[in-house]
């Protein structure tokens, strides 16, 4: 049975913006300076600026005049074009969390030298500070006011507009307004009456707003003389390009919150928080992008408001956040391209993890496989019907009375051996394991937690308690190193019975979700490690307890497999410990198509590895919608299909002809794709750029797309857009400048001059389109899982752009360990050139300078000392420019190849015999 209650939670259930104190606080301040136009109280005091130029750090004081109220200023620039600001009370009454770093940060960023400090002759002046390439810092003391620019551009400033607000702390007796109000409907967080009639409009809005007034943070804004677009903050259900919350054209009345939540039946379009929480934002114009990051993980409220310059009639947006607790620190990464503002984010909060092959193909999960026969026939099914899969997931039912870690006897009673019967065909099996403890003397892990003292506590010091699927529950404190050791133990063969090798964990309710809790998770004042207060640390909780389980499953293998963990919820970082998924969604077609810009992004904001609950969680989708969902999934990073408990079954093959063949084309296309997909993953985990990109991501200079989070590149590679309802024949797709190949039959797209096309889109295919310039890699043999195909051959598609080129890259290793750290790897560029009547296809083995030097380039495949295979058994080729080009002689050193013509004008070479990881050439002669 569901507890009572959980059912029935809604929207209205969540805090807005008027129930927060310190967002009402922070609005109002924000409207009372717009409406007074006074500059901003805070200044540095001159006598206190100190400069290490060499280490880059500039540090003062700074003084709000107001209340007298001094902060600790600290400017750093740091390796790779970036800007560390923190600001924090002096002598603060109450210590401030400012540890998340601890969590968030790979390690203490490095800082790097001024090349010049040019002092300001007065206050009212700009010091100016240059690091990095190009970039520079100005700052003015008085008031408070910091610009970066990148050659000569201004791209970041902070405190332009005078939002600054830091509230310092102080007692409650004394402070108006300073508890939250109560959760309720309510327009008004309880404000005096105003004696209307003898104030002006303006004095009535100033008294108004001064009432509202207590606490609150800091503003920063993005600036330039173009229209800046603005990504990130995920997570919610909403666009891509963040919307407006204040000012003009108001879409959303509320500012985007960030606090994870359990959100039952989330709502879209909405800024309303969900389950995760990540501070960065994007901010992108033509010729440059810039990211940022605030560093805390405390509730926050982010506003966006795009303004019209007077002068020059250009429109910049001012973005304007608050937190609830903790310190301003603030990250700022100069890009400046998208690509290097992911690379500079993910060099602080740290790349994300090279997923094992298997957990980037398909996965199989409901609410549940009821027992090992229903695992057994859901297996044999997929073998029955040809498709393949690679993960059967088991969810809470599996578990005796909802303690994880242990087995429903009777429905499971041969765990290991249900695995190793999956294991066989190279499949894996994923268990939900859950944060909540169920309060259970006789539960060995509660047990051993209560021993050890590692709970969450309440306000009053004793073990927290809360309902969640078990009952009465408690909660590990994550933060508590004690208790990640503690978890990450829990995972060790000899403690989970019943578990083997070939099975991952599967993280969910980790905001945390407490039924009984304040919005569905835990009280704020619940107490952590080293005393802080859940406010402080709440966004974190969820990553760490995925970061533990990522940590049972390296100690349970001696480090030698790579984890897989889904988590539902997420923080700055998490890329570095698995993939995460949207959660709860619907069956229906807006939630499919809501997916795409979530998916985008969360895959901006670091975390590459994350999928939607594929046919949607809730409720039964058609057919037509469950086959669409898989076509889209097919090209996104992480694809499950999910579903309800209360939901019918629908397994690809359920829904009978023509479904089950066309689930099971789409399912296939995955699989033919996993050689890119993984060089994708490894790109991502190389250099922090998205598997799943934004058009902004790869056409930044083409304005057309910045608003574009309906369609998206997979990589570099592949164009995709989402065809979302059940009735239109045709999809209109966006193709930026350049060449584009049809993906089905690779087909060259007649690009008109507005680049705006009509697809048709029968049942067999959604929009989906090969850029010219690229060389994609595929596996072409249909196997049972993913492991069955990591020797078999690949063939090589070759779609030319105007000019006659393409190159393209591929990355493999054995798929699971952490051999390629030590060499066991291939990464290698091909290169597609025409010279006159001849061509030329190259191979070059490329170094990872991260993982040394290859090991397997020459010969390996006569040794067999590697886990993986490379020979290119087909090259397919299109896009020559004169028609009816013939293609007279394809050679591999003195070998002629043989080849043939297919139907539009697509060329294909058999079996050139040559591997991928050996350097070589095939020479191309045409007439
Ligand atoms: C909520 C999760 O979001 C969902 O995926 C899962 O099936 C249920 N919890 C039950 O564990």
């Amino acid at each position: 049975m569901l507890p009572a209650g959980y059912f029935t939670v809604k929207e209205h259930e969540f805090k807005k913006c008027r129930q927060s104190g310190f967002c009402v606080r922070q609005r109002a301040y924000s409207d009372l300076v717009d409406l007074k136009k006074e500059p901003t109280p805070y200044k540095i005091l001159r006598e206190t600026v100190s400069v290490q130029k060499d280490n880059g750090v500039l540090t003062c004081e700074v003084l709000n005049q107001l209340s007298n109220i001094k902060y600790n200023f600290k400017l750093e620039a740091l390796e790779n074009q970036t800007v560390r600001i923190r600001l924090e009370e002096k002598d603060p009454k109450k210590k401030q969390y400012a540890s998340v770093g601890n969590f968030s940060l790979v390690e203490e960023p490095k800082s790097t030298p001024f090349k010049t400090y040019v002092k300001a002759k007065s206050e009212t002046e700009f010091s100016i500070l240059e690091f990095g390439k190009n970039a520079k810092m100005l700052l003015q003391e008085n008031p408070l006011l910091l610009t970066l620019k990148v050659n000569e551009v201004s791209v970041f400033t902070f405190n332009e507009k005078g939002y600054l607000h830091y509230e310092h702390h102080r007692e409650k007796a004394t402070v108006k307004n300073s508890e939250e109000p109560a959760l309720k409907n309510e327009d008004s967080p309880g404000m005096e009456e105003v004696l209307a009639e003898e104030l002006s409009e303006k004095e009535k809005l100033e008294k108004e707003l001064k009432e509202k007034l207590e606490f609150g943070m800091w503003e920063e804004s993005f600036e330039g003389n173009t229209d800046s677009k603005k990504y990130g903050i995920p997570e919610h259900a909403s666009s891509f390009n963040l919307k407006n919350t204040r000012g003009n054209d108001v879409a959303y009345s509320e500012p985007y919150r960030l606090y994870n939540f359990d959100v039952f039946e989330y709502i879209l379009d909405s800024p309303m928080g969900l389950y995760g929480s990540i501070p960065f934002m994007m901010g992108h114009k033509k010729g440059n992008t810039v990211g940022m990051f605030w560093m805390n993980s405390a509730e926050m409220w982010v506003d966006i408001e795009r303004e019209v310059e007077l002068k020059t009639r250009a429109k910049q947006t001012v973005t304007h956040w608050s937190a609830e607790s903790g310190i301003l620190d603030l990250f700022v990464m100069l890009g400046p391209t998208p690509r290097e503002v992911s690379s500079q984010y993910t060099s602080l909060t740290g790349k994300p993890a090279l997923p094992q092959l298997f957990a980037i193909a398909y996965h199989q999960c409901r609410w549940n496989y009821n027992d090992e026969a229903d695992v057994k026939e859901v297996n044999a099914k997929f073998d029955e019907y040809e498709i393949p899969y690679d993960v059967l997931w088991l969810d809470i039912e599996h578990t005796d009375g909802k303690k994880y870690f242990t087995w429903d006897e009777v429905k499971f009673p041969t765990p290991q051996e249900m695995q190793n019967n999956l294991a066989k065909t190279g499949r894996k099996m994923v268990t939900i394991i859950d944060p909540h403890l169920k309060k259970d003397d006789n539960y060995y892990v509660s047990k051993e937690a209560k021993a050890l003292d590692l709970f969450v506590k309440n306000k009053d010091g004793g073990d927290f308690e809360g309902w969640c699927w078990p009952g009465n529950s408690q909660w590990l404190d994550y933060t508590d190193p004690k208790a990640r050791k503690f978890w990450a133990e829990q995972f060790k063969f000899e403690s989970y019975k019943g578990s083997t090798s070939s099975l991952y964990t599967w993280n969910d309710m980790n905001e945390p979700s407490v039924f009984s809790g304040p919005e569905t998770t835990m009280p704020k004042d619940n107490i952590h490690y080293e005393g802080w207060e859940h406010r402080d640390v709440h966004n974190v909780y969820g990553m760490l307890q995925q970061r533990a389980t990522f940590e049972g499953h390296l100690l349970r293998s001696s480090n030698l497999d790579r984890p897989f963990v889904l988590s539902r919820a997420f923080f700055l970082g998490t890329q570095r410990y698995g993939a995460i998924w949207t959660g709860d969604n619907f069956a229906k077609w807006d939630h499919m198509e809501a997916s795409v810009p979530m998916l985008l992004t969360i895959g901006v904001s670091g975390v590459t590895f994350s999928g939607a609950d594929v046919g949607g969680f809730f409720g039964n989708p058609d057919p037509l919608l469950l086959l669409r969902w898989y076509q889209l999934a097919a090209f996104q990073p992480f694809f499950r299909a999910h579903a309800h408990i209360d939901t019918k079954r629908r397994e690809p093959w359920i829904f009978g002809e023509p479904y089950t063949t066309l689930i099971r084309n789409a399912i296939r296309s995955r699989y033919r794709i996993l050689p890119y997909l993984y060089t994708l993953n490894f790109e991502a985990n190389l250099h922090g750029w998205p598997v799943m990109r934004p058009m902004m991501y790869e056409f930044p200079e083409d304005y057309f797309v910045y608003d574009m989070g309906d369609q998206y590149m997979l990589g570099d590679t592949i164009l995709v857009k989402a065809v979302v309802n059940e009735t239109s024949p045709s999809v209109k797709v966006y193709l930026p400048q350049g060449k584009w190949y049809d993906y089905t039959e690779f087909n060259a797209i007649d690009r008109p001059k507005d680049g705006l096309i009509n697809y048709d889109t029968p049942t067999d295919k959604i929009p989906i389109f090969l850029r010219g310039g690229s060389i994609l890699t595929r596996r072409e043999r249909m196997r049972r899982s993913s492991s069955l195909m990591k020797r078999d051959p690949y063939t090589f598609y070759i779609a030319l752009d105007d000019l006659e080129l393409a190159s393209g890259k591929i990355y493999t290793d054995d798929g699971h360990t952490f051999n390629h750290l030590k060499g066991s790897y291939i990464y290698s560029e091909f290169e597609f050139k025409i010279n006159g009547n001849s061509g030329k296809l190259s191979s070059k083995n490329l170094l990872v300078k991260e993982f040394g030097a290859s090991k397997v380039t020459k010969n390996y495949f006569k040794n067999q000392d590697v886990d993986f295979g490379g020979r290119l058994e087909r090259i397919v080729i299109f896009g020559f420019k004169k028609p009816n080009f013939k293609l007279v002689e394809v050679k591999v050193e003195n070998k002629i190849l043989s080849f043939k013509k297919e139907k539009n004008e697509v060329f294909v070479i058999k079996d050139p015999a040559v591997f991928i990881g050996e350097e070589w050439e095939i020479s191309f002669k045409f007439e």
